[in-house]
């Protein structure tokens, strides 16, 4: 287990350390990731006693040993060694963006050098401009390695599995390329509309929100060429070659009916809700080969996956009306993951017809017992330990800032059906998701 560590969540009364970070730590205690040698101290602007501050998350009794709070951080490393001698100190910043730069200012003149480690979440800046300034603010003080941007699909079990299905499986090594693959689709759909977070949402919309980090951190890792080890800066190396070589094309912006009564949304809002492009990755892999990408709120379903469909064969030899389906590779990353791959088989009897059908894999079904960390455990864990594998560096944000800058210029956006897919704006022939999205439900 990891000892001898501080944990430190600066806005520990806020939401996030409630419903995710308390949480996760107090399973890494139970599944002895990190012992009694720990402390996870809160800060925040609340007047909090430890014991109020321990009552406030109302956890598991020798977990709240752990905990203390300090109100502010003026004199917070100084209380921090008071409590022991730690030989690391990880800083959780749960903070609105805007005072990631000065709140590195501070600590460092709080005296906090190289024993520290800084996780941020995203927003990691606006636009390019913006991420390289705060890169920039946040370096002055800390090193590059020191700070851990979070981008929580990196987390997710069915992501961390593309790199292995593409790199310890062999047959699927001569296949991933433009030479077989027709297209690769990536459709990262919501439910939900802006909820609560309007205000935030308006300010940035989807291709910020979703694009630029998230869906950009599930292409590289699809197409990025094998590192040559599994180290953190090893698989980053590639990921950037991906990102260099990125192209958008084409996109369309859409925003549902009804979007602009959100609370936090102003009336003449153009912000996209929606939003569907096409990329090519202009590399010797890559090139030509037409990347989908979409995603939007307030459609008819929650789910992610990702498609990869094929090529046909060199030679038609069964007579079929039309075409034969393709061969595709589906990954649904959630809310039920696993792989769907299609195929074609004979259709039994002697009516001579071919047609399409599937082999599956379920996590469900295949790791039975198999525990699903939660990504904050997860992130929060490998963070701890300074593993930076699922985090997300700078030049990474930067550049895939400067692929998206045209797209975010504003534009007025089509309007779509509240709870309804819209139909492609681009006219591309999508894979129907839906389809996959349930191949491993339990009902
Ligand atoms: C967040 C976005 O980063 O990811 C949200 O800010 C979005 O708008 C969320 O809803 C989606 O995450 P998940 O894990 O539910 O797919």
């Amino acid at each position: 287990p990891v000892s001898d560590s501080a944990i430190i969540i600066l806005g520990a009364s806020g939401d996030l350390a409630k419903r995710k970070l308390i949480p996760a730590l107090e399973r890494l205690f139970q599944k002895k990731e990190i012992d009694d040698t720990c402390r996870v101290i809160g800060s925040g602007r609340t007047p909090f006693s430890h014991e109020e501050f321990r009552a406030h998350f109302n956890r598991d009794k020798e977990f709240s040993k752990l905990l203390y709070y300090h109100q502010g951080t003026e004199g917070i490393r100084d209380f921090i060694f008071s409590l022991r001698e730690f030989r690391r100190v990880i800083i959780f910043f749960s903070l609105p963006p805007r005072v990631y730069a000065h709140t590195a200012a501070e600590l460092h003149r709080e005296g906090f050098r190289d024993e520290t480690t800084l996780i941020i979440e995203k927003p990691f800046g606006y636009d390019l401009e913006s991420a390289r300034k705060l890169n920039a603010d946040l370096q002055r003080y800390f090193h590059e390695l020191q700070i851990f941007r979070i981008d929580h699909y990196l987390a997710k079990e069915a992501v961390q599995n593309i790199l292995v299905f593409r790199f310890a499986n062999a047959v699927f090594y001569p296949i991933w390329n433009s030479r077989y693959i027709e297209s690769i689709q990536i459709n990262a759909l919501e439910d939900i509309g802006v909820e609560d977070r309007g205000a935030y949402f308006d300010g940035a919309g989807i291709i910020r929100d979703m694009v630029q980090n998230h869906l950009m951190q599930l292409l590289s890792l699809l197409t990025m060429e094998a590192p040559i080890n599994l180290e953190a800066e090893e698989i980053r190396i590639q990921k950037m070659q991906i990102l260099k070589a990125l192209e958008v094309k084409r996109w369309a912006k859409m925003q549902y009916r009804g979007y602009h009564d959100e609370k936090g949304v102003p009336e003449d809002s153009k912000t996209e809700t929606y939003a569907e492009l096409e990329m090519t990755i202009n590399n010797y892999r890559w090139t030509g080969i037409p990347i989908y990408v979409r995603t939007g709120k307030a459609v008819h379903r929650k789910g992610t996956e990702i498609g990869i469909r094929f090529k046909p064969g060199p030679h038609l030899l069964y007579n079929t009306e039309g075409q034969i389906p393709p061969n595709q590779i589906i990954f649904n990353i959630q809310p039920d993951a696993g792989i769907v791959m299609d195929f074609i088989a004979r259709e039994p009897g002697g009516s001579g017809r071919i047609s399409s059908t599937n082999m599956t894999f379920c996590y469900s079904s295949s790791f039975l017992d198999a525990e699903i960390p939660e990504a904050y455990q997860r992130l929060l864990l490998d963070a701890i330990r300074g593993d930076r594998t699922l985090f997300v560096s700078a030049e990474e944000t930067e550049l895939s800032w400067e692929k998206f800058t045209p797209t975010l210029q504003q534009e007025t956006p089509g309007m779509y059906k509240r709870g309804a897919l819209p139909p492609s704006p681009l006219g591309i022939d999508w894979i129907d998701f839906d389809k996959y999205g349930s191949t491993c439900r339990l009902d």
